[in-house]
């Protein structure tokens, strides 16, 4: 649906103006954009001869991938983006390349002696096949843009593409041809940390994202020195954790595997992805790493996907704790044969493929396939034509951390902000005549901006909350900033300084929330709240009676309580990256209007986890909060959220009419438009994301309350009306049914064109 999403590979290179001119500026991406097709060499009958050549450890090597340890400068205090676990020595790993036992080497700090790596594997080692460089650029190289859930809080896939088009221009300079991203897995529990590497908990929002990342990392041309191959991951459901604790298993039954985990994969792939990772979860009692029919069945057999997977850090050795392969061995075996190409970091392949092929255990021609796969993944982006493509860092140094790429980081920034509340009008401020007091632990910090899996950030360049509001404002004393406490720690006087400071503000900026590192992975919660030490700061704060604008650091939803959940105006403002001081301040300070959307529910309580709103009905739903008892509610609270997915205000006031459709009636091969109209009634322009959703009323499978199938951003002027038009088919009400085909069941629906999930008067359609 919403043929307005599906972003063209112009349009990804069109997006900013000034990235086609650094792109164009770069010659060997002209060269290969002018090169016609045809004229490649055909790499088939080469990569079937280097097989039929290749040892049985050449082949395994070609199936094996390692960190590059010598490039490791984890600095002090950082934090470890991997266990250490498996290391390879600087001496192993060159004597691994020089047999050509080695496909690539992943995760360098940018890849110093990339060059030399791959002039030994090319010119020395037999069979000359390159290597290939991977690392984890997920939201960007040195420049930092917004954490994935923040920016997917953009709704704005064209942002979406053209910063990942920008991290690959950026890290493509340091020899990174391979991402391991973008993250795709639907995230519906909000205590797994991982929920901030991805685009949140909705799987139509997620398949438009992951499509768009992936034409953004890849480019229009994979063999170009600035595309960096995409590799959506985690194959597949990881996101389905129970409990919300990371690496857990995962219990859901196969058409909820269909419809809620599997599409944005599916999107990604049909983007271009020619890779992606195998996840570390098991489904229902069986390793993703080790599923054949995830791996091979739907992947392979179904999809006719034909790139390669890779297993996820470790995760073939880890099918030997799942209790599903008794030694490494039995974990290689089980592993390949489900189809997972490459082993990363495990070495169990090069340790056991040429003795489980001796013995008959392993056919030759698994193998043979998985080698193929990989080197077929080495010809695409263009290593058999130009072996150093990406590694001659000599005349680069201009791509990276420029003026363009600050601009597109402080765009993405401001997009990404959704205004939760705005009680009042408070926002936006002045930028002169009133004391402004920033209080809280991320009021002047750059080191928790960035957020998880920013693992080669440029600190140096970071604007931090302070500078940036002191950069907008008039006179840079009406900022007063006061740290009040740390993230998880009261500090001496801390409170009572912030106080003080408040009393002599006409306005609060309370800076609160999550550092860096409680938002990633391995760093599920059980509690989604703000710190005690800084909730109690801010009711202490509050109790002075001044106006308080929360500016919300998070890469997850997150309970609100208190003084927190009652200040006057919320601002979600995630992990925002390098520009994060100023993408606040044009929001505060109005020059830009909100116009950021929840990509998840907030919750009321912590214990509603998992909580999304396209759940089911159940048989008892409680329709009125104030509705007694035997309804599904807590206790303690009614089941709904405090923020429902897709909501997010903006500095005008926008009323939806209802909504209409051409036809009641929808045939299996027609379509109906789908219609609103919008006014804002407010005094300043905005930019409104409308966003339609359906509900199958009757259904063989009980369908959820909604379901996103479209949005579009549209920009409205103080006054001005606009219509907003969907197009709906059959194949947009269909689902997956018992007998896992996707179908569209004849029957009643309500159709809302709303500002959220909750909101919009809806409409009737029967497909007939
Ligand atoms: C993560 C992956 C990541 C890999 C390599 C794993 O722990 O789950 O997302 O790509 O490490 O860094």
């Amino acid at each position: 649906m919403a043929k307005q999403h599906i972003i063209s590979r112009r349009m990804v290179l069109g997006g900013a103006a000034s990235l086609l001119a650094l792109i164009a500026a770069d010659h060997s991406v002209a060269r290969a954009l002018a090169r016609p097709r045809r004229q490649r060499a055909p790499h088939d009958a080469r990569i079937e001869r280097l097989i039929a050549q290749m040892t049985l450890e050449q082949k395994a090597g070609q199936l094996t991938l390692y960190a590059d340890s010598n490039n490791f400068t984890i600095e002090e205090g950082a934090i470890p983006v991997n266990p250490t676990a498996n290391n390879q020595a600087r001496r192993d790993i060159i004597d691994k390349i020089g047999k050509g036992h080695l496909t690539g080497l992943f995760s360098g700090q940018g890849f110093n002696d990339a060059m030399a790596l791959q002039r030994m594997a090319v010119e020395q080692a037999p069979l000359g096949i390159p290597l290939i460089f991977g690392g984890d650029v997920i939201h960007g190289f040195r420049t930092i843009f917004p954490v994935p859930i923040g920016e997917a809080a953009s709704f704005d896939p064209e942002l979406c593409a053209r910063t990942a088009r920008a991290a690959a221009v950026e890290a493509t300079t340091h020899g990174i041809q391979w991402t391991f991203a973008p993250m795709v897995d639907v995230a519906r529990d909000q205590r797994w940390g991982r929920v901030a590497e991805g685009a949140g908990e909705d799987p139509y929002l997620g398949s438009i994202i992951a499509a768009a990342r992936v034409r953004g990392f890849q480019g229009p041309d994979l063999t170009a020195d600035t595309s960096m191959l995409a590799c959506p991951k985690h194959f597949a459901a990881y996101g389905g954790v129970q409990g919300g604790m990371d690496y857990n298993t995962v219990d859901i039954p196969e058409t909820t595997l269909r419809e809620t985990f599997l599409p944005p994969f599916r999107a990604a792939f049909n983007a271009g992805a020619l890779t992606t990772m195998s996840a570390f979860n098991d489904i229902g009692g069986v390793p993703a790493t080790a599923n054949h029919h995830l791996l091979t069945g739907i992947l392979r057999d179904e999809w006719g996907f034909s790139g390669l997977v890779v297993s996820d850090y470790t995760a073939d050795w880890e099918l030997v704790p799942h209790g599903f392969a008794a030694d490494s061995r039995d974990a290689a075996k089980k592993s390949l044969m489900a189809g997972c190409d490459i082993s990363m970091q495990s070495g169990l392949y090069l340790d056991h493929i040429p003795d489980l092929v001796r013995n008959g255990e392993v056919p030759m021609r698994v193998v043979d396939e998985a080698v193929r796969r990989v080197l077929r993944v080495k010809a695409a982006i263009g290593l058999f034509d130009n072996p150093y493509r990406s590694l001659d860092f000599a005349g680069t140094r201009a791509r990276v951390g420029n003026a363009d790429l600050h601009a597109l980081a402080r765009e993405g920034g401001r997009q990404s902000i959704v205004m939760l509340k705005n009680d009042d009008a408070l926002l936006p401020l002045r930028k002169s005549g009133q004391k402004i007091a920033l209080i809280g632990p991320f009021g002047a910090d750059t080191r928790d901006l960035m957020g998880a899996w920013s693992i080669y950030p440029d600190f140096d360049q970071a604007v931090p909350v302070d500078v940036g509001l002191r950069s907008s404002i008039a006179n840079p004393a009406d900022l007063v900033v006061v740290k009040g406490c740390e993230v998880t720690a009261p500090i001496d006087g801390g409170i009572a300084a912030a106080v003080a400071a408040a009393h002599a503000a006409d306005v609060v900026l309370l800076a609160i929330g999550e550092s860096a590192d409680m938002a990633g992975e391995a760093q599920s919660r059980v509690d989604i709240v703000v710190p005690p030490a800084q909730q109690a700061l801010a009711e202490a704060v509050a109790a002075t009676g001044k106006p308080i604008v929360i500016l919300l650091r998070h890469g997850r939803a997150l309970a609100l309580h208190g003084a927190v959940k009652n200040a006057q105006a919320i601002l979600a403002t995630w992990f925002l990256g390098s520009q994060t001081g100023h993408a606040i301040a044009d929001i505060i300070f109005g020059d830009h209007s909100p116009s950021g959307r929840l990509p998840v529910s907030f919750p009321q309580e912590s214990g509603q986890q998992p909580y999304f709103y396209n759940h089911r009905n159940t048989g008892r739903a409680q329709t009125n909060p104030d509705e007694p008892s035997f309804r599904s509610r807590y206790r303690e609270v009614s089941f709904a959220p405090l923020y429902p997915f897709g909501h997010g205000l903006t500095y005008g006031s926008v009323e939806y009419s209802a909504t209409t459709v051409s036809s009641e009636l929808l045939t299996q091969s027609g379509s109906v438009t789908v219609t609103c109209t919008l006014r804002n009634s407010g005094a300043q322009s905005v930019r409104e994301v409308a966003q339609l959703y359906i509900h199958d009323k009757v259904a063989s499978l009980t369908q959820p309350v909604r379901q996103l199938k479209g949005f579009e951003a549209i920009t409205l002027a103080p006054g001005e009306s606009r219509d907003v038009h969907f197009t709906l088919t059959a194949d947009d009400l269909a689902f997956v049914n018992a007998q896992l085909q996707h179908v569209a069941e004849p029957g009643l629906f309500d159709i809302w064109i709303a500002p959220n999930a909750h909101g919009g008067t809806g409409a009737m359609l029967r497909l007939g």
